[in-house]
């Protein structure tokens, strides 16, 4: 196998998370650096998405997310949000036809204020790879972990009020279930790019007890490396607790 990953699954000491939980951030700063708009850098950090996913597919990763764009990022100007959107429906029409039979897409997020267009290729790409049981790449578009929690308590009300729920019922895997990652692990490992250290509305009740790994690199520049620095970060948080 040349795979760059090989050296990573040699080692049998390496534990691999379940699930990886990615915030893609500083592609507008690495398009600056560079003296381009923008919109290069989004273009730019479609990449690393294609890459990371293929190499946490092949490390045996039960589940991945990426954070593409927050309910919070609508404030951004018109020009950006249109670019983004576009970019949006170009990509869920690659996945799809990239995916194979291994990975499962999900999107992860409120359809409110999505174009039909842009909702049309998520459903087609969901529902075409439904079936795939390799891994679950979940997308975060138009996710907000607060309003993911409202919209949970309220489904969880609506079964209690139509008597399909008791109160007692109401636990830690019961809530997970009303996320709209209901049926993945949580997460084990969140990794930000470009230095923030913010949670930005990220998986707040998935993500209770994941280790978390930064990079000063802007998106676009993430590679293989900086996965398996995350993972051996990971790694050795989780033998602190053993
Ligand atoms: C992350 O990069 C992508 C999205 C939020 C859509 P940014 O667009 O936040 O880039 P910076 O942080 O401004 O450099
Ligand atoms: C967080 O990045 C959301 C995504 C990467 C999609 P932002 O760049 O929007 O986050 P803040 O506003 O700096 O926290
Ligand atoms: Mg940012």
């Amino acid at each position: 196998m040349n795979s760059p990953i090989k050296d990573l699954l040699d080692n049998n000491q390496i534990k691999i998370p379940k699930h990886i939980a990615i915030i893609c951030d500083g592609n507008g700063r690495w398009a600056k650096k560079k003296g381009f708009p923008r919109a290069f850098g989004h273009k730019a950090g479609t990449k690393p998405i294609e890459d990371i996913t293929k190499n946490c597919y092949e490390l045996g990763v039960k589940t991945l997310t990426f954070y593409v764009f927050s309910t919070e990022n609508w404030s951004r100007s018109d020009k950006e949000v249109t670019f983004l959107m576009k970019l949006f429906i170009e990509f869920f029409i690659k996945l799809r036809n990239e995916a194979g039979e291994n990975i499962k897409v999900k999107h992860i997020g409120i359809t409110e204020n999505l174009s039909l267009e842009l909702i049309d290729e998520i459903k087609k790409t969901e529902n075409l790879t439904e079936n795939n049981s390799g891994m679950v790449l979940n997308i975060a578009l138009n996710y907000g972990s607060r309003s993911e929690i409202i919209n949970a308590t309220k489904n969880i009300m609506n079964s209690i009020g139509i008597g399909n729920l008791n109160i007692d019922e109401i636990n830690e895997e019961l809530i997970s279930n009303y996320m709209f990652t209901a049926g993945v692990p949580d997460v084990d490992l969140i990794i930000r790019t470009s230095g923030e250290m913010r949670i930005s509305n990220f998986l707040l009740w998935q993500s209770a007890k994941a280790s978390l790994w930064f990079t000063e690199d802007y998106w676009p520049d993430f590679k293989y490396d900086h996965l398996k620095e995350a993972i051996k970060y990971y790694n050795e948080a989780d033998s602190k607790f053993l």
